[in-house]
């Protein structure tokens, strides 16, 4: 990341940016690009912001702007630790709510209204309360990726890079891991545990034979939602790669369906993606998760080749721009609140996982 300075003048953070970024964003963006973020760090520091950047985050942002950039799991022990008086997320809600969940004195805002995400939509609080009347007395394991409201029905929360872990500390017989299909499958396959998905009035299950299983030492109850990125990957795509390139590396996020991240070298959350390829000496990566990360991965490591499919985008991730961070940090907009008693039942959940580890 560059490093962020509200002294810099406009054309000091063309510069760096023409250096860091010339590869992966088109020169001629580059200069009105440095204007924004001149504009921002001067009101970031005006109004004593923190700003939060995803890994996903495009890459003139990503590479600029953010105090702090990475993982779900990383950006909420940000989030819950800043001394500032504004956090500024750029991701999505859920991940601002996850910070107001966390830092509850703190203004959270969120760039953009849009920037949603397909997994927090599948599922709703009383979709989570109806699943523990039917199997009481079963912990409910929620992903992140979800809204405060579900995360106060649950026990605990986990992101993609812990979710094994947080599922294993349980150690009960049976889990209730929502709403992720395929995360909740691959976890399943990481931990041995078997996988059960209910189904109810909805149809709400491709696993029906597995519903009234009782048989199995270990359990895990799932619910049916995708993030409508990963589960596009598809594993003729990983063979058509490696045709093409026979020593590529292949990398998928754990949303990516169980035969994805079954046929890929290496699975792991956003993070862990980074951490691999640039620990390991190996050059050419097909990275299937986010098209912007692995722009951001090309703009840090030029020597690494990183193949990404970029047809597949987060039209979410990608509703969070630099003109909308200025607003944001302008007009106070959009500002984040959980009701208090939400708030208050969520943070249990986020907070036990952040204390596995
Ligand atoms: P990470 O927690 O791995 O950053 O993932 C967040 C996300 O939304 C992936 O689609
Ligand atoms: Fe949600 Fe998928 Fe976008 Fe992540 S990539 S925010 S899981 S829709």
């Amino acid at each position: 990341m560059l490093v962020e300075d509200s002294a810099l003048t406009v054309e000091e953070i063309h510069e760096e940016m023409e250096k860091k970024l010339s590869g992966v964003v088109p020169a001629g963006e580059l200069r009105y690009k440095a204007e924004l973020v001149h504009q921002i760090r001067i009101l970031k520091k005006e109004k004593n912001a923190v700003i939060l950047g995803h890994n996903y985050m495009e890459p003139a942002l990503f590479h600029t702007i953010p105090d702090f950039a990475g993982d779900s799991l990383d950006l909420s022990r940000k989030a819950a630790t800043t001394d500032k008086d504004i956090i500024v997320f750029c991701g999505v809600r859920f991940m601002a709510e996850t910070a107001k969940i966390l830092s509850p004195a703190k203004k959270v805002l969120l760039p953009s209204e849009k920037a949603g995400c397909s997994l927090a939509e599948s599922i709703a609080a009383d979709d989570v309360r109806q699943l523990k009347k039917r199997y009481p007395g079963v912990p409910v394991v929620t992903y992140v990726n979800t809204y405060a409201d579900v995360k106060a029905e649950s026990d605990i929360c986990c992101t993609s890079s812990n979710a094994a872990e947080v599922v294993t500390s349980l150690n009960a017989d049976t889990v209730i891991f929502i709403p992720d299909e395929y995360l909740a499958k691959n976890v399943a396959r990481e931990t041995g545990k078997h996988i059960i998905f209910p189904v109810n009035e909805n149809g709400l299950t491709e696993n029906k034979e597995l519903s009234e299983d009782t048989t199995l030492d270990y359990q895990m109850i799932g619910w049916k939602g995708r993030c409508e990125v990963h589960e596009q990957f598809k594993v003729e795509d990983i063979y058509n790669v490696r045709a093409q390139f026979p020593d590529v590396t292949v990398l998928a996020h754990p949303e990516c369906s169980p035969e994805v991240v079954s046929n890929s070298d290496y699975s792991g959350g956003t993070n862990a993606l980074i951490r691999y390829i640039e620990e390991n000496d190996v050059k050419r990566f097909l990275l299937l998760t986010e098209c912007s990360m692995a722009d951001n991965i090309i703009a840090a490591h030029p020597d690494k080749e990183t193949i990404r499919l970029c047809s597949i985008r987060c039209e979410h991730m990608n509703q969070i721009t630099l003109e909308d961070t200025l607003n944001a940090l302008r007009y106070d907009r959009y500002i984040i609140e959980v009701p208090e008693d939400i708030r208050q039942r969520a943070y249990r959940a986020v907070n036990r996982m952040l204390e596995i580890g």
